[in-house]
């Protein structure tokens, strides 16, 4: 089977979250078993000259003034073709894939994600530019949601799966975008691409495509509840047969304890007693005082109301009166940001916060620190849980989504055991206080090491690679091409 992957992110490429990690990740798994895979993602500044000799396939004419090269390659580190689109005027700026450097987001998305979708639909039907045409195409969040309409529009026999990986980022627009992005006018409509009023590209997605899946089996549940749908959950109730969550794996070499190239010791399961050391190296690093036995509260994140750290803010100071020390590593909210900054400030040598995006100081965070803090309102699957487990880091999580789903959490029965099963802490509910009172009793279970090294050694242990999800996706592609 023959399948085209299409995605607006990329780890090692471009990363501003887990769609990267994911779309870095899963078609090596897929690869695995069985599947023919090419991924397509736009040439941002810098793409080209990172890979590995881009050969240029041809060009296509998206729009009647839009014609694109498209170049293939490899993505670094892989095998796995990968099609760029090269249309400097779209993509080759400064900034973000998403986001001008200080004005919001760029003003031409719906044009520059509109070029993406249907770029994959153009190479889904006979073209000049390669005989490899996919059966499938699995499309990524709202950026290339309209891929599945442009997919029918030229009648094209590939099918489509659509993936949900954050129901909040809707790629909404003014109406007036349908005409410069060939969308016909009679399918704005409820039964169409409309939303509100709006062109959505989420809403499309999810109206056409073949089949939707999403991150996480609970989070399938969730978005079909008024509390968690963000407006789409009728729609999603009405396709809920053709709707599976499928838990995202990780990397588990780019994740990896005892290899991993940003920390200055390894560990693993057998052999864990080089963490402290990772935490030591991270207390200094960090200006942190550097007391061996002070339970250290990671966070790598981006700080909005989506990951609930407002209520880790709300909370800490009688943790960090007892002596917890607090490392975080994130940006988003700019009252957030200022909050944890002065939080630093209030005490220092105990909290360490680093505003920006820094990819192997998260490495040493997730590995040198002793609990993970992750108090998300909702999380469609979440990854910085599973670095946690992986790295022996012990997750206190909300219960929500692929959080419930992918940290198993208890607690300490009567005699004094902690169930084989653990592997984490999860809220019973998502107030502040339950936060205050879970951190509690995981700082309670690092008091006593014995029962720490078991908690670690179970987290450890647990599966989080893509081995089991791979093959759900492949049931997921089959099913689909069956119908
Ligand atoms: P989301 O995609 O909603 O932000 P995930 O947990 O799925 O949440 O993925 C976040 C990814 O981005 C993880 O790989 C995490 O390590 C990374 N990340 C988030 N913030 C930062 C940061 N400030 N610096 C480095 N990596 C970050
Ligand atoms: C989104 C979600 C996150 C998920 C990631 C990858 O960014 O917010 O929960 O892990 O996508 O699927």
């Amino acid at each position: 089977m023959r399948l085209l992957f299409v995605t607006s992110e990329i780890f090692p490429l471009i990363k501003t979250g887990g769609l990267a990690d994911v779309s870095g990740a899963l078609p090596a798994a897929l690869t695995s078993v069985g599947l023919d895979i090419q991924i397509l993602l736009p040439a941002y500044r810098g793409i080209m000259a990172q890979c590995h000799a881009p050969r240029l396939l041809g060009s296509l004419q998206v729009f009647h003034d839009i014609r694109c090269d498209i170049y293939q390659t490899t993505l670094p580190g892989t095998q796995l073709p990968l099609l760029l689109i090269d249309y400097p005027a779209l993509y080759d700026r400064e900034g973000g894939p998403y986001h001008h450097p200080q004005q919001g987001e760029w003003q031409d998305n719906p044009l520059r994600f509109g070029v993406l979708s249907k770029v994959a639909a153009m190479l889904s039907v006979p073209n000049t530019l390669q005989s490899w045409q996919p059966d499938l195409v699995h499309c990524n969040d709202w950026q290339t949601g309209l891929t599945p309409y442009y997919l029918r529009q030229f009648s094209s026999a590939a099918k489509s799966v659509f993936s949900i990986h954050n129901l909040a980022f809707q790629g909404n627009f003014h109406a007036d975008w349908r005409m410069r992005l060939t969308l016909s006018e009679q399918d704005f409509q409820p039964a169409g691409y409309e939303f509100y009023g709006h062109l959505s590209f989420m809403k499309a997605g999810l109206y056409y495509a073949d089949a939707l899946a999403t991150v996480s089996p609970t989070y399938a549940q969730e978005i079909q509840t008024e509390q968690f749908g963000f407006g789409f959950q009728g729609l999603l109730q009405h396709r809920a047969q053709d709707l599976v969550g499928i838990l995202n794996g990780i990397d588990t070499q780019v994740w990896d304890p005892a290899t991993d190239p940003f920390l200055s010791a390894h560990f693993q399961v057998k052999q864990l007693s080089n963490k402290t050391l990772v935490k030591q190296a991270l207390q200094v690093e960090l200006g942190l005082q550097p007391i061996g036995d002070a339970p250290l509260l990671g966070v790598v994140s981006r700080l909005t109301h989506q990951k609930g750290l407002d209520m880790l803010i709300e909370i800490v100071d009688p943790l960090l009166t007892a002596g917890c020390q607090l490392v975080v590593l994130g940006s988003g909210e700019p009252a957030m940001e200022q909050q944890y900054l002065t939080l630093m400030q209030q005490y220092p040598g105990q909290v360490a916060v680093t505003i920006g995006y820094n990819e192997p100081l998260s490495h040493r965070i997730m590995a040198g620190a002793d609990i993970f803090v992750m108090p998300s309102r909702f999380e469609p699957c979440g990854l910085n849980q599973m670095y946690g487990l992986r790295y022996g880091t012990i997750p206190v999580v909300a219960n929500t989504g692929g959080l419930a789903d992918s940290v198993h959490g208890g607690t300490m029965g009567a005699d004094g055991k902690l169930p084989k099963t653990m592997t984490g802490l999860v809220m019973a509910d998502n107030h502040p206080s339950t936060l205050l009172v879970t951190l509690q009793q995981a700082i309670q279970i690092y008091a006593n090491s014995r029962q720490w090294k078991q908690l670690q050694t179970q987290a450890m242990q647990q599966d989080v690679s893509w081995q089991t999800s791979a093959k759900h996706y492949l049931s997921l592609y089959k099913n689909v091409m069956s119908v």
